[in-house]
């Protein structure tokens, strides 16, 4: 809990998935503890918080940022994507549907790091090659997969996005 006698705090406001999201804050605080906690956007998962794996990883106005090394002012007037803004509710966006195809998951602790990381190269490069990948995502640690698989799912995330593939339902499992 917050000693709200002692600690004075500061208005956060933030396009966050296209939506104007505000928060009050300790000037201190990370962006992924304002996303997951004021925000509850609990998609972004914490791992180290000193910026070595990855799995806090959003967009900051395009661009894959690890959100425990920005601070929650920081991010004033900005836009974040973060992995729930992706594709519409109960849908899948073709890199999501690429992972799920590829087996780019396991556990999924890395997940939605992956994905961001990936989308941010995509966006700049549409087509990139192995080497290219990886350097790409050589900040967002996977214990489980071994990468092969992700970097299959990315290469199938670039076919599909370079095809026109939208967003499509989430399968039922049945
Ligand atoms: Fe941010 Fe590990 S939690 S890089
Ligand atoms: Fe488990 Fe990557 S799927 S950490």
């Amino acid at each position: 809990m917050q000693d709200t006698a002692t600690t004075t705090k500061v208005d956060v406001s933030t396009t966050v998935n296209g939506q104007q999201r505000s928060a009050s804050v300790e000037p201190r605080t990370l962006l992924v503890h304002m996303l997951r906690e004021s925000l509850g956007l609990t998609g972004t998962h914490t791992g180290c918080e000193t910026g070595q794996c990855g799995a806090c990883t959003v967009l900051l106005n395009g661009q894959a940022v690890k959100s425990c090394m920005v601070l929650a002012v920081q991010a004033e007037g900005q836009e974040i994507t973060t992995i729930e803004g992706v594709a519409p509710r109960g849908t899948l966006h073709p890199i999501q549907d690429a992972f799920w195809e590829e087996h780019g998951l396991q556990c999924g602790y890395c997940t939605p790091g992956m994905i961001l990381s990936s989308l941010s190269l995509l966006s700049e490069n549409p087509d990139p090659n192995e080497e290219e990948i990886r350097h790409a995502i050589e900040g967002n640690i996977c214990r489980c997969t071994g990468y092969q698989s992700i970097v299959k799912s990315v290469q199938s995330a670039a076919q599909r996005l370079q095809r026109g593939d939208t967003p499509k339902p989430i399968p039922s499992g049945d």
